[in-house]
């Protein structure tokens, strides 16, 4: 697997390792030579390096203005790749690891109301909003949907943050008074008003639906995905990709991705999370009809034809060449 990212590495200690809730640890990290580390905004990630190999990302979940340190929380996955079970399982206190530099597909846009939805682990970057948004006097509300109080991290923190009064808790376990009923909380669209999403794939569907449904515009729906959406494959078939840059023609044979074919032939091309998550791929097409499998891009940006996640995306069928601006 490629671990190439277009940003500088860094190199944190795990200065903590603590138990969160059942099946959830938070790691603080803290620069090896005691330094501050780069600033973030709120709904940053950073890549891990784990031990394994693979290269994972986290949204960092403390207050947006701290440089003393980054804290990340990461949920064991039973059907993970094998990046929450390293972090779980090989990861100790006192072990030195790379990461990147925080970046943020997931931005904090100004608004007169927001409102913060978290679903399980979702909840980090909301969490890291919730600070900034305290902190900068915008109104705003946080709901915190999880399976049951036992799963639900950071419990203790938000009961003595400054915004606990704003937090409703919402468990799938619970009453059914308690649950979440996602048209109340959205209500109508208003101009100013901006729903920041964050959670499992089902979670996301029905809360970005029921917005849609409620008329709510694109612009004021910000979300981000941590998992891949399911695909059929079956139907895949070969087809080229060109080079604009060398005129090369490649061959993505229906079993490969995009990345691989530029990988085998020698191509850096940035990647990191090879699901169609994090955006670190990300590619400009010049030709062709794009199929699109990312989580990354909005409908919009897809509906553009013009850049595409090549580690997970092909070329549609009926289509022969991608043309990549590379
Ligand atoms: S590497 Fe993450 S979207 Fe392609």
């Amino acid at each position: 697997m490629s671990t190439t990212t277009t940003l500088s590495p860094l190199w944190v200690r795990v200065l903590a390792k603590r138990a969160e809730a059942e099946g959830i640890c938070s790691l603080e990290l803290v620069d090896v030579d005691g330094r501050e580390l780069p600033p973030f905004s709120a709904g940053s990630h950073i890549d891990l390096h784990l031990p394994n190999g693979l290269v994972r990302q986290y949204s960092l979940c403390n207050h947006p203005e701290e440089r003393h340190r980054y804290l990340v929380a990461v949920l064991r996955d039973p059907s993970s790749r094998g990046g929450s079970s390293a972090v779980h399982e090989l990861l100790k206190e006192g072990d030195v690891l790379q990461i990147s530099e925080p970046r943020n597909h997931f931005h904090l846009v100004p608004a007169q109301h927001a409102i913060l939805l978290g679903g399980g682990i979702g909840v980090t970057p909301i969490l890291c909003m919730a600070e900034r948004l305290r902190q900068t006097n915008v109104q705003f509300e946080m709901h915190y949907c999880t399976r049951e109080p036992s799963r639900t991290a950071f419990q203790a923190r938000i009961a003595a943050s400054s915004f606990a009064d704003r937090v409703h808790y919402h468990f799938d376990s619970g009453a059914p008074e308690q649950k979440l009923d996602a048209r109340t909380t959205l209500g109508t669209p208003e101009a100013g008003k901006h729903l920041f999403v964050c959670g499992p794939n089902g979670f996301m569907d029905w809360i970005i639906g029921t917005a849609r449904e409620l008329g709510w515009s694109e612009d004021n729906i910000h979300r981000e995905y941590f998992a891949a959406a399911e695909v059929d494959t079956s139907f895949d078939g070969s087809f080229q990709i060109k080079i604009a840059s060398t005129g090369a023609v490649l061959t993505v044979q229906k079993n490969q991705t995009i990345t691989q074919v530029l990988e085998a032939d020698g191509f850096n091309l940035p990647i990191s999370c090879e699901q169609g998550v994090c955006g670190t791929c990300l590619t400009r097409v010049l030709e062709g009809a794009i199929d699109h499998r990312d989580m990354f891009l909005t409908d919009a940006e897809r509906a553009q034809n013009d850049q595409f996640t090549p580690c997970v995306s092909r070329a549609k069928t009926g289509c022969k060449t991608l043309v990549l601006d590379l």
